[in-house]
């Protein structure tokens, strides 16, 4: 069989996706798998259901490959594709969605709602104060993300004007100061398994879009250094907001803890990055997993 590694495509994340799926396919290759390369943002989709492919490797970033549009897609062709499937994708690349689903089951979540105005400034300190974090809604890598303290009207209608130009639907958080983490999900339903957790030690507490792929100066601990006891409450939470998402295969979900040992989840990602700097393979590499073998897994797993 031939596996076609999707990457690329037409979102912001674009290039983070190129590096992603390189990796993906170098890895799929070096382990004698016949896997070709394939861009939606490139190639028409007719080449993928004429291609004879039996299944996709999706590592598509954002909006088009992680929203559940390529899923749809790849259902229709009935090509058997990894990661999470239309519902989930479509929920997962949602923050704001995903936010009230979680928050529904009781897992804790910031403040928040979704903003689509600078005229909005002064309800939004009124409700949240003046400690906030304004994000695109659907993107990814950091695009867009304002960090506020002190916020006035004034430089809080600025920041949403900003973002605003990266993606027209954004949602504000009350901004949680404190460690910063992320922890990756690997399976399905009861069978969903987090994988040790990841602190990220970002100078400034500023884990960027050009810091999280460039450079070397953001530090990780893996496994995070946590009590047993927070490290266990904070896994479960997040395979708990994994399958409340109905999420499959694998993902990734980013959360911040204030210094009380009170923790938030923020996002979920459903198609986490595979870059060199990325974090699932490192949580697979802490628990014996190459980057190769977990490949391998993620693309046993490919299904309609
Ligand atoms: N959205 C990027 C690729 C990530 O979460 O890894
Ligand atoms: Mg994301």
């Amino acid at each position: 069989g031939k596996v076609a590694v999707l990457m690329g495509g037409k979102s912001s994340e674009r290039e983070v996706s190129i590096s992603s799926g390189t990796g993906v396919l170098n890895a799929l290759r070096s382990q004698g798998v016949n896997a070709e390369a394939f861009d939606p943002g490139k190639q028409p989709l007719s080449e993928l259901a004429l291609g004879g492919y039996d299944r996709a490797f999706n590592m598509l970033h954002g909006l088009g490959g992680e929203d559940g549009t390529i899923q749809g897609v790849l259902e229709w062709m009935q090509i058997p594709y990894t990661g999470s499937g239309v519902l989930a994708s479509a929920i997962g690349i949602d923050k704001q969605a995903t936010c009230n689903l979680w928050e529904n089951a009781g897992l804790p979540v910031p403040e928040g709602f979704q903003v689509s105005a600078p005229s909005e400034a002064a309800e939004i300190i009124r409700r949240l104060g003046r400690s906030l974090v304004v994000k695109p809604n659907k993107d990814g890598s950091s695009f867009g993300v304002e960090k506020l303290e002190d916020a006035t009207e004034e430089t809080l209608a600025d920041a949403i004007r900003r973002s605003l130009a990266v993606e027209d639907d954004l949602v504000v958080e009350r901004r949680i100061h404190g460690r910063e983490f992320t922890c990756a999900v690997l399976g399905e339903g009861k069978n969903a398994k987090a994988l040790p957790i990841i602190e990220i030690m970002a100078p400034n507490g500023d884990y960027n879009s050009v810091n999280k792929y460039q450079g070397n100066e953001v530090r990780y601990a893996c496994p995070a250094d946590l009590p047993e006891e927070t490290a266990r409450a904070m896994a479960e939470t997040v395979e708990k907001a994994y399958r409340v998402i109905g999420a499959r295969g694998w993902g990734r979900i980013d959360l911040m803890m204030e210094p009380s040992g009170r923790f938030y989840l923020l996002e979920i990602n459903t198609n986490p990055g595979m870059t060199p700097h990325s974090l699932v393979p490192m949580a697979a590499r802490a628990v014996g997993i190459p980057y190769e073998e977990l490949v391998l897994q993620v693309a046993s797993e490919a299904r309609l």
